[in-house]
């Protein structure tokens, strides 16, 4: 029986990289995105190449009835999910507290949650019926506090997060459904380019700071993801799992 892996926001960054460890691994996976249907599709043929098989379904994770047709097209298409990683990554509006208005602030928190929520709770049925399941929710080390300036709407949902994470893990693990949460340090990705241009140095500072020397790529990110949101993890659960290469140590 070949498993089953959803991944929103797959079509770049961490999803993209975390689709071909799953494609490494055997596994079909459903390639959600957003707008970019090119760079979907690029990664499916990735996932197949790395040996598995894919499909792009494209979605905005915030609204139930596209988490919905995500889903749905994964039970269509390969019959089941076995494993659903929540990595949309939702829009950063950087702004100190002083100057962040609520709706902003509140737009942010509320969109981070709405991208787990809707497509958790439609996955779970499934999961339950085959009394297997993997969670993989990807947060931040911003959650832990402010890794960098004006980040603090960015921080507060992920908090949030990692908190809805635990719950689940609670809830679920009489059903035999695993949750757990990957939290990145700074990756190099296209969310972070614009990032690292306005934090000059940045990088310079966590190769410089960190005892592994560099900055992160997906993949690095990917394979924990891939570990977490697979066989490989069978009594782990409700967990947050730092990978930053160790930068807290320089602290
Ligand atoms: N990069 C970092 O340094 C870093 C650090 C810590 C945590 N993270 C977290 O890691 C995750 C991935 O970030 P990334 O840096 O890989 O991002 P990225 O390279 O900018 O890619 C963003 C992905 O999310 C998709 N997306 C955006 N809005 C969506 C929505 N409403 N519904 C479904 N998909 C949506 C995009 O689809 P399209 O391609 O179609 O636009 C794209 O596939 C995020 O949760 C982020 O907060 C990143």
């Amino acid at each position: 029986m070949t498993k089953v892996a959803v991944i929103t926001g797959a079509s770049r960054g961490i999803g993209a990289a975390a689709a071909v460890e799953f494609g490494r691994r055997g596994y079909a996976v459903v390639v959600n995105y957003h707008s970019r249907k090119d760079a979907a599709d690029a990664v499916v043929e990735a996932v197949e190449q790395a040996g598995g098989k894919g499909i792009a379904v494209p979605g905005d994770m915030r609204m139930r009835d596209e988490a919905a047709g995500l889903i749905n097209a994964a039970v269509e298409h390969f019959g089941r999910v076995d494993t659903l990683v929540c990595n949309a990554a939702i829009q950063v509006k950087r702004a100190a507290f002083a100057d962040l208005p609520w709706d902003d602030f509140a737009a942010k928190v509320t969109d981070e949650l709405a991208a787990s929520y809707h497509v958790t709770q439609l996955a779970l049925p499934i999961m339950r019926e085959q009394r297997y399941g993997r969670l993989v929710y990807v947060s931040s080390g911003m959650a832990e506090g402010p890794g960098a300036p004006d980040m603090i709407g960015h921080g507060t949902a992920k908090a949030a997060l990692n908190t809805f994470a635990r719950y689940i893990a609670h809830e679920e693990g009489p059903h035999r459904i695993i949750a757990n949460v990957v939290a990145p340090g700074y990756v190099r990705t296209d969310a972070t380019a614009a990032a690292a241009t306005a934090l000059r140095g940045i990088e310079a500072r966590i190769t410089e700071h960190s005892p592994l020397r560099r900055v992160a790529d997906p993949v690095d990110i990917g394979r924990v993801i891939a570990m977490f949101g697979s066989e490989d993890c069978s009594y782990a659960t409700g967990v947050v799992v730092p990978v930053n290469g160790g930068i807290m140590l320089a602290h």
